[in-house]
């Protein structure tokens, strides 16, 4: 069922990519293509994968311009595929025009057309930066970043702050590692959210007998709704 609907999401992900948002190659030597991109083209092109699809973007998100590029060139031989598509994006980044853009009529009236980078990086930055889109913005790494993105949705508030502050690094939530697991400190202090919530606040040392003198460092920086989000999540932990 999860995997069904995960599929589906996927196939509207790729038509989405199609039909609005604008609708092998050796690496380049000595250029950062992946680098080059953030430098040059974040200004008008979201890199993010998943891509955000906003009303007043600037230019289609990158994943989409890859994925348009890619699908849309002809090339002879199928082999040539990725190499056609990299001779494009250098071509069109110094001598953009309306008819050589994949981008629908609609998309380009909104954007209008991509300036010339001409002047602001040169023949061999642009392909080192048209290889890198090629191997990045592919729809297989679109896959795994969606799937990776669900999973992270899926966890509780608690488990997501926990994260966030890296708590995991010296606690499990049922082993000690570091630190006592959570399922044994949600034991220990059952009444005392207010105990919990003070520790992370200020930190803890020998407290617990099998510390072996490691010490808890303090979280000041956690605001307080984070902090109680945090302590309910420790103390629920004892009732699963
Ligand atoms: C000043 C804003 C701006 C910058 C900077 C910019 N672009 Fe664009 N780009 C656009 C706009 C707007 C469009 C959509 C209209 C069009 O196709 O010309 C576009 C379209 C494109 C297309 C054609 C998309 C398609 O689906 O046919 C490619 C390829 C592209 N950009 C690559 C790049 C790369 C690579 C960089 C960085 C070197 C870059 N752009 C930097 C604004 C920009
Ligand atoms: C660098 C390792 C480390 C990190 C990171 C860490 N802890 Fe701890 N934590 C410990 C150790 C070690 C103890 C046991 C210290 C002791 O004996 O008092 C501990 C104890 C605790 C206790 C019980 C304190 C007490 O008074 O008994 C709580 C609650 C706790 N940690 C929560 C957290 C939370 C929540 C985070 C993330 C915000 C976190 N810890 C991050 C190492 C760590």
């Amino acid at each position: 069922m999860l995997n069904f609907s995960k599929i589906i999401n996927t196939i509207l992900f790729s038509s989405i990519l199609f039909f609005t948002a604008c609708n092998d190659t050796k690496p380049s030597k000595n250029y950062d293509g992946k680098k080059l991109l953030e430098q040059k083209c974040t200004s008008c092109h979201n890199l993010n994968m998943p891509p955000i699809i906003s009303k007043d973007e600037l230019a289609p998100p990158m994943m989409a311009v890859s994925f348009h590029v890619h699908s849309f060139v002809k090339p002879s031989d199928e082999s040539q595929r990725t190499t056609k598509a990299i001779n494009f994006v250098v071509d069109y980044i110094f001598e953009p025009s309306f008819e050589k853009s994949f981008c629908d009529k609609d998309s380009l009236k909104r954007y209008g057309l991509m300036p010339s980078q001409k002047g602001n990086l040169n023949k061999d930055e642009a392909k080192a930066i048209a290889e890198f889109m090629f191997k990045h913005f592919t729809m297989e790494n679109l896959t795994k970043k969606q799937k990776e993105q669900a999973e992270y949705d899926s966890k509780s508030e608690g488990m997501k702050i926990a994260l966030k502050h890296k708590c995991l690094g010296c606690h499990k939530i049922d082993k000690k590692i570091v630190g006592p697991s959570f399922k044994d400190i949600a034991k220990k202090y059952q009444d005392s959210k207010e105990q919990i919530i003070k520790s992370i606040k200020n930190g803890s040392k020998a407290n617990w007998e099998d510390s072996n003198g490691a010490i808890m460092p303090p979280f000041k920086q956690i605001s307080d709704a984070e902090l109680k989000t945090l302590s309910e999540w420790i103390l629920e932990l004892n009732q699963s």
